[in-house]
């Protein structure tokens, strides 16, 4: 059973140098590698949705240089439609860069550029979209009010609302509480003051996800990094029916050697849009999610490190998650 999710996304140029360690100010250093690729939030969840064997709109908005044209290629070479991306006159595509170091750590700057472009009004002009998709999904990379938009236009036409917080800009708490669900970090759970900096593990996080579902959002998925994940559900979130009276859920990570994180909260997102789309309990979602972006960290890259269904489902399986 195919879902359809409608992704209000960010689209970037990603380019990403390696190296040994982080450059101190001041401080010039050689890469040990370099890569110019399809990057952004919503870009990064729309292609794992779409490998996730979703049916994916994307909307964003590229600008008119060659920045453009590599990205709306790569798009198309993914499989996702172009229909929903517009290219602003004059504007720049959105551009990251990436500095990854042989932990696996990265540093990113992004210049938002065509992404300040997507306005309410874009949202309004989706209406039919929204309303058509089982999912719609958003970033904290775009315009707040647009944001907001996708929020209350989801709730006025029956679908299904998911926002990763990412990063943790300020969103109304109107947004945030039909978020079912609300997906966020640890460190971004606590920029919205749910959790503290001295919360740890599963359990105590597990906890806190329990006293924000149905409080400050319809349902909420923390991911944990390479401990997993945890989610709740309150009362009013889709996951809760008769079928589903498991509430809460947490989902450690099988342990993966991290060649590069980035994106790999993208992934997570992306494939556990996916799932919900299906109609999956949240807790299985969110654990092939958890294995999804486990794999992810394996490799180099955001979209280029994504497995498609069958890869990931296999992945899952062998690790004991799903
Ligand atoms: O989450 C990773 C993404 O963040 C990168 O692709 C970059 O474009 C930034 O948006
Ligand atoms: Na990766």
């Amino acid at each position: 059973m195919t879902g359809r999710v409608l992704v209000l996304g960010s689209l970037n140029v990603d380019s990403t140098s390696y190296v040994a360690d982080f450059p101190e100010p001041g401080e010039t250093v050689s890469s040990t590698g370099y890569a110019v690729a399809l990057g952004g939030k919503g870009t990064n969840q729309a292609i794992a949705a779409h490998l996730a064997g979703a049916s994916v709109d994307l909307v964003a908005r590229v600008g008119t240089d060659a920045a453009a044209t590599f990205a709306l290629e790569t798009v198309r070479g993914f499989g996702v439609a172009l229909d929903a991306i517009d290219q602003v006159p004059d504007a720049a595509t959105g551009v990251a860069q990436i500095t990854v170091a042989a932990s696996g750590e990265n540093t990113v700057i992004v210049s938002a550029g065509a992404n300040a472009h997507v306005t309410a009004d874009a949202v309004e002009a989706h209406r039919w979209d929204v309303a058509a998709a089982d999912i719609a999904l958003t970033q904290g990379e775009l315009p707040v009010d647009a944001v907001e938009r996708l929020a209350s236009l989801s709730s006025e036409v029956g679908t299904r609302f998911v926002l990763n917080l990412a990063p943790p800009v300020p969103v109304s708490t109107a947004a945030l509480a039909v978020c079912d669900p609300l997906v966020v970090n640890q460190h971004e759970a606590v920029a919205l003051g749910i959790g503290t900096a001295e919360t740890t593990g599963l359990d105590a996080w597990r906890t806190v996800a329990e006293s924000a579902a149905g409080r400050r959002c319809r349902s909420i998925v923390i991911t944990l990094g390479a401990e997993g994940a945890v989610s709740a559900a309150g009362a009013e979130s889709a996951s809760v029916d008769e079928h589903d009276l498991s509430r809460s859920s947490q989902c450690p990570s099988p342990r993966v050697t991290a060649v590069d994180s980035t994106g790999a909260g993208d992934c997570f997102t992306g494939t556990l849009a996916a799932f919900l789309s299906e109609g999956r309990p949240l807790s299985e979602a969110v654990a092939v999610a958890v294995a999804a972006g486990a794999l992810s960290v394996t490799s180099r890259g955001t979209v280029g490190s994504y497995a498609p269904r069958a890869d990931l489902l296999a992945f899952a399986a062998r690790s004991g998650i799903a």
